[in-house]
């Protein structure tokens, strides 16, 4: 076969990795990729953007493309699947239709009211002076979101009614997140333990992935501004048998049976961003339409089935003949990225040492990574490498990943110290 995976960050080069070593697979492709994917055997970088469809379309109708496995949820939103299955083309994730889980909030809100999905109480506005009259009411803590795709930073937890109402009114009034913002969602603060439940899913069967945990916030301690994610590790402790029951039968079963009864089927890698909340319910923080971007790199590390063969079941609506495995250790991946991200940063620092770290039990999964004119790697994105390292413990695949990440050099470099601490404090690891 040959595969497609579309999109540029460490979740891309991770599937691209996961895919290149399927007995299905003959060769993959990468539009646009990174210097990781570049350098994996059998796989290569096409400079095509991954929003751009219809030059994606081409490129997989001229190269006889057997499937094409989308990353990010831009894509998505605007309709690859749609486009691609139109013309006979296997595509993996959820036409534009179902991807509006992700590409609406308010969506998502109405969407979990109707079929009682448990979630934090919300209104939607798109006048500012009702919304503010509406954060009055609340009070804070209070959650703003904007209702369209913002890069990961359309949300705002308020610890005050005047940062609430600063934050509705750029995104109404002076249109920050652009139209993603022209409505938004208010939400009450939901305290607890985020976690991600990632599974795969083909319309009617689902099929869940190993658990795993992000790490939101830039600093430690989970302090300073909302990333994509600093690090993850898998499996998640606070998602035990009992909780894993719970979050099918009382969110990820009904979701997708209540997308069927409102004529939507769901075909695609189905992302639950969850609170475990004080009196231990698990709640729906959002949805995405795609894989977690760094929980994908510990995951697949941690795969044993072949990525391919799930996929394909999925595409084809056999997901009930397939069980996906997994290796019984852990594992865990630290995100290295440029100082000042989410803000500004600088791009073009020179990275050195990657090659040196690289084992059977660590990976470097590249992001915002290329070569300059010299042939040497730099860094060229906000997060720019994930070393992820498998160990019999969350602890032990801790202590590997950071002791590789001390032998990689960068100017400005940042990274989080605490990755897997709160996995820790449930397993009475020292
Ligand atoms: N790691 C969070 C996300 O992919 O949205």
């Amino acid at each position: 076969m040959q595969v497609l995976v579309v999109g540029s960050g460490g979740r891309e080069h991770a599937l691209a990795w996961a895919a290149r070593q399927s007995d299905l697979v003959d060769h993959v492709y990468v539009a646009p990729g990174n210097a990781g994917t570049s350098l994996e055997p059998n796989t290569t970088n096409i400079a095509i953007g991954a929003e751009d469809i219809q030059s994606l379309l081409e490129f997989a109708i001229k190269n006889r493309i057997d499937l094409t496995i989308v990353g990010p949820e831009v894509p998505l939103t605007l309709g690859i699947t749609d486009t691609f299955v139109e013309c006979g083309l296997r595509c993996f994730g959820p036409d534009a239709n179902a991807a509006q889980l992700e590409g609406s909030k308010d969506f998502t809100k109405r969407f979990l009211k109707r079929h009682g999905i448990p979630s934090a109480e919300f209104r939607t506005f798109n006048d500012i002076s009702a919304a503010c009259q509406y954060i009055d009411h609340i009070g804070p803590p209070i959650v703003v979101k904007a209702d369209g795709l913002a890069a990961g930073k359309g949300v705002i937890v308020a610890e005050s009614a005047d940062v609430a109402k600063k934050a509705a009114t750029d995104m109404l009034i002076n249109l920050r997140f652009g139209a993603a913002g022209e409505k938004v969602v208010i939400e009450d603060f939901l305290p607890g333990e985020e976690t991600s439940y990632i599974c795969i899913v083909d319309g009617e069967d689902i099929l869940p992935l190993a658990s795993s945990q992000d790490h939101k916030a830039v600093f430690d301690g989970d302090t300073g501004p909302n990333t994509g994610g600093m690090g993850a590790y898998s499996p998640a402790p606070i998602v035990d048998p009992e909780m894993e029951q719970r979050i099918l039968d009382e969110i990820i079963q009904p979701t997708v049976k209540g997308l069927m009864k409102e004529g939507i089927r769901y075909t695609g890698f189905l992302y639950a961003g969850l609170i475990i909340d004080d009196r231990g319910n698990p709640q729906v923080l959002e949805f995405n339409c795609r894989l977690g971007d760094p929980e994908t790199q510990p995951l697949m590390f941690r795969l044993r089935s072949d990525l391919i063969d799930l996929i394909v079941a999925a595409v084809d609506n056999k997901l009930a003949t397939v069980r996906a495995s997994w290796d019984d250790r852990a594992a865990l991946g630290v995100v290295l990225s440029a100082k000042g991200y989410p803000g500004n940063y600088s791009k073009g620092n020179r990275i050195t040492g990657t090659d040196a770290v690289e084992s059977t039990d660590v990976k470097v999964f590249h992001a915002g990574t290329a070569f300059d004119s010299d042939g040497n790697l730099i860094a060229d994105g906000g997060r720019i490498l994930c070393v992820t390292a498998l160990a019999p413990t969350v602890k032990q695949a801790q202590l590997r990943a950071y002791e590789m990440i001390s032998q990689i050099s960068m100017d400005d470099m940042h990274f989080r110290r605490d990755i897997g601490n709160k996995a820790l404090a449930y397993t009475m690891e020292d």
